[in-house]
């Protein structure tokens, strides 16, 4: 075996056989090598840089559990929450890929929520990391759909007037607003018909979509590399050979690594499906092993955990119209993020107290909205998430001026790292 540099630079390794046969054919080894085991990272990641990873892992979950389910779900408003009864009652192993796949929804938003709050705390959305953030907000809001799409599909009561609210949110919309919900809707009401379409969109068209944004997620995440808990830039400071001097090779050490946050992960989400599966109403609620019911409305009617800060939000206005458009806010302001962050530095590390402060005020608004999503809408709910929006948009949108006077510490000029 003979290394020589392909076109790109990369070394290659001369071979013959069936390998080398595949490799004069398709860039395998050459994309093992730039993507993986020639592909260096900063030796300094923490636990926070397990939830990218994490977040695949639960893409191909859902994926192959979903395919499961579909073997045997019969999309209909007269068939839906019937063969969902029959997959948890008859299908050998049924309970256990509806669980997964339930239990894994909430996963995800777990393992993503995570993910993106690493990049809060080490400013990994700042420049040259825009693009790759965008992507990621992208990801974040086609999650969002097909989470939302998923939930109606078992026709449950909460399926249904999940649906029913959220659906009536277009509605909301100017001039268009009552016929774009006609349009969604595919009939006057929530019916067979949205029931289909929303069967079709969550099976085969947003999965597709996720997959391609992810692939363009990691293609940008590979073109400019990770940051890290220092925020320090690796590629600035090479070895003879252009190796940064901080990096070490993805592949093996992060491989190795990232299988440990795979064992500690499947052991957890192992110990939710078979003991709490539907986590105390959390993941799955009551209301949903009900029939879908047009005359009876659960009480209250709460959208899943992971939507409940920005639901809370749309309730605390009394106008409408204004809420979803507070709500709307809410959301979009993440994408925003890396232009109105003007501070010299990355990390939260190397910030002030100011910065720190609005951080950990955002954190608690957070929680607290979601808590306050999952009450009914009275009082005193109503009055805490009207005080807890406050801190949550002050964190966007004072973020230009706060982080531009806050103190900054000195940026080591290498990364720390404690071996
Ligand atoms: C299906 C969902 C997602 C998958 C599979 C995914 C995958 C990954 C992977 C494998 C990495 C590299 C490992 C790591 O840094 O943890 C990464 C990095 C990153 N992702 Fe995601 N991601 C997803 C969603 C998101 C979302 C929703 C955002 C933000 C809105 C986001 C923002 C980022 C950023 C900023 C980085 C670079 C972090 C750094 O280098 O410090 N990702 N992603």
């Amino acid at each position: 075996m003979t290394p020589d540099a392909n076109k790109n630079g990369y070394r290659t390794v001369a071979r013959g056989g069936l390998w080398g046969w595949i490799n004069q054919r398709l860039p395998v080894d050459v994309f093992w090598r730039s993507q993986l085991s020639e592909y260096y990272a900063p030796k300094n990641f923490n636990i926070w840089y397990f939830f990218g990873s994490l977040a695949l892992l639960v893409l191909v979950l859902q994926l192959v559990t979903g395919i499961f389910l579909t073997m045997f779900y019969k999309v209909g408003a007269a068939t839906s929450f019937d063969s969902v009864e029959f997959i948890m009652r008859e299908v050998r192993y049924g309970w256990l890929i509806r669980y997964l796949h339930s239990a894994g929804a909430s996963a995800f938003f777990i393992v993503v929520y995570l993910h993106m709050y690493r990049a809060l705390l080490y400013g990994s959305y700042k420049a040259p990391r825009e693009l790759l953030w965008l992507f990621g907000m992208i990801i974040y809001l086609a999650l969002m759909a097909e989470a939302f799409l998923g939930y109606v599909l078992p026709w449950g009561n909460m399926s249904f007037w999940a649906a029913t609210v959220i659906i009536n949110l277009f509605g909301t919309i100017p001039g268009i607003g009552p016929g774009l919900v006609e349009w969604i809707r595919g009939d006057y009401g929530i019916a067979d018909a949205t029931l289909n379409r929303f069967f079709s969109l969550h099976v085969v068209a947003v999965p597709l979509v996720l997959l391609l944004l992810v692939a363009l997620h990691l293609v940008a995440l590979h073109e400019v590399g990770s940051n890290n808990p220092d925020g320090v830039e690796i590629k600035d400071k090479k070895d003879a050979r252009g190796r940064p001097l901080d990096g070490i090779p993805f592949h093996p050490y992060y491989t190795v690594k990232d299988i440990v946050g795979v064992c500690v992960f499947l052991t957890l989400l192992a110990i939710v499906v078979f003991f709490v599966p539907t986590f105390g109403d959390l993941f799955l609620e009551k209301a949903n092993f009900e029939p879908a019911n047009p005359l009876s409305t659960p009480d209250p009617i709460s959208p899943s955990w992971y939507f409940t800060p920005y639901y809370a939000i749309l309730r605390a206005v009394p106008d409408q119209r204004i809420g979803a458009l507070l709500m709307l806010i809410a959301v979009v302001s993440f994408f925003f993020l890396p232009w109105l962050d003007r501070s010299p530095v990355r990390s939260m590390r190397y910030r002030g107290w100011i910065s720190r402060t609005f951080l950990a005020l955002f954190t608690i608004s957070f929680l607290a909205l979601m808590y306050l999503g999952l009450q009914p809408a009275q009082e005193p709910y109503v009055t805490m998430a009207r005080i807890f929006a406050v801190p949550y948009f002050a964190f966007f949108w004072l973020m230009p001026f706060y982080s531009r006077i806050d103190a900054v510490k000195p940026v080591p000029e290498r990364v720390t790292f404690h071996g």
